[in-house]
Formats: structure tokens, sequence, C-alpha cells
């Protein structure tokens, strides 16, 4: 061992020390792909809730939320939809947001949000809302 005509040649050592680097790094994606994928949906529909309507519906809500709105938001766990609580109603307001006596009172978040986001929402909030 000690005979230096028996020690890897630089290319081959840089070779494998290359390849071990890909695949720590193939390791490491797979591991935060991993994460990823395991998250609970319903936890991310709840940090997507905190982040777009809990400021006005509070983070639980029960339309008490932080900004001083001119007509109080909704509270999500006693609202009933004209065509009943379903997640399509819900995902109706959400995308269209609320018009009051030519007011809006509540943003439309359609083309703001992506669509998965929005149906998630939808059916985190759907289990607050009062069942048909
Ligand atoms: C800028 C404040 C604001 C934000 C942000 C907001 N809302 Fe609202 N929302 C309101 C207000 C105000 C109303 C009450 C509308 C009214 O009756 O005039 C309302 C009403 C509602 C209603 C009941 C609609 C109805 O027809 O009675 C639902 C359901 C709702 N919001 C869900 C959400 C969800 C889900 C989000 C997040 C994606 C959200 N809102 C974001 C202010 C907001």
């Amino acid at each position: 061992m000690n005979d230096p005509s028996s020690w890897p040649d630089r290319s081959s050592l840089l070779r494998t020390c290359t390849e071990r680097c890909f695949a720590l790094l193939a390791c490491l994606l797979d591991m935060v792909a991993c994460v990823e994928t395991d998250k609970d949906p319903g936890e991310s529909a709840e940090a997507w809730f905190s982040e777009s309507c809990a400021s006005c519906h509070g983070v639980n809500g029960d339309g008490r939320g932080t900004l001083d709105l001119p007509s109080p938001a909704a509270d999500l766990r006693t609202v009933t939809l004209p065509g009943g609580n379903s997640v399509e109603a819900i995902i109706a307001v959400i995308e269209r947001g609320v018009e009051k006596d030519f007011l809006v009172t509540m943003p439309g978040f359609k083309g703001r949000l992506p669509p998965e986001q929005i149906e998630a929402i939808a059916r985190h909030v759907s289990r607050w809302m009062v069942k048909e």
C-alpha cells in the first residue's frame, strides 16, 4: 500500500468522489421530497387559511380577524351559503369573493391562488361550517 504505484490515480479518485457526491445529493433531495409529500394536506390547508383568510375570518374561522373591516367577516361556523355549504359552493365563494351593495367585502381568489389550494382551503373550512 505504501508503494505509490498501487495508489488510485487522480482521475479515478475524482470520479469516485464525484459519484459519491451525486449519490449524497440524490439522497438529500429524496429526503426533502419525502418530507414534502408526507405533509398532511390538512396541515397545509390550515397554513393556507391562516395566510389568505385568517386576517379577516380569524384563525379558527369565527370572523374575528385582526383586520379592521368596514363590514365584519362572516363567522364561518354559523354562515349558510345560498346553495348549502357544499365544498363546491365554498370554492365558488372563495373564487368569486363577496360583493355587497356594490362594495367588495371579500376579495375573490380566482387566479390569485392555485385551484388545488382553493379546494384544500374549502375542504378545511367546510369542517367548521354548518352541515346541511
Ligand atoms: C379582506 C377580508 C377577507 C378575506 C381575506 C377573506 N374574506 Fe371571506 N368574507 C369577508 C367578509 C367581509 C365576508 C362577509 C361578506 C358579507 O356578507 O358582506 C366574508 C364572507 C365569507 C364567506 C361566506 C360568504 C357568504 O355568501 O355568506 C365565506 C365562506 C368566506 N368568506 C370564506 C373565506 C375564505 C375561505 C377566505 C380565504 C381564502 C376568505 N374568506 C378570505 C372578508 C374576507
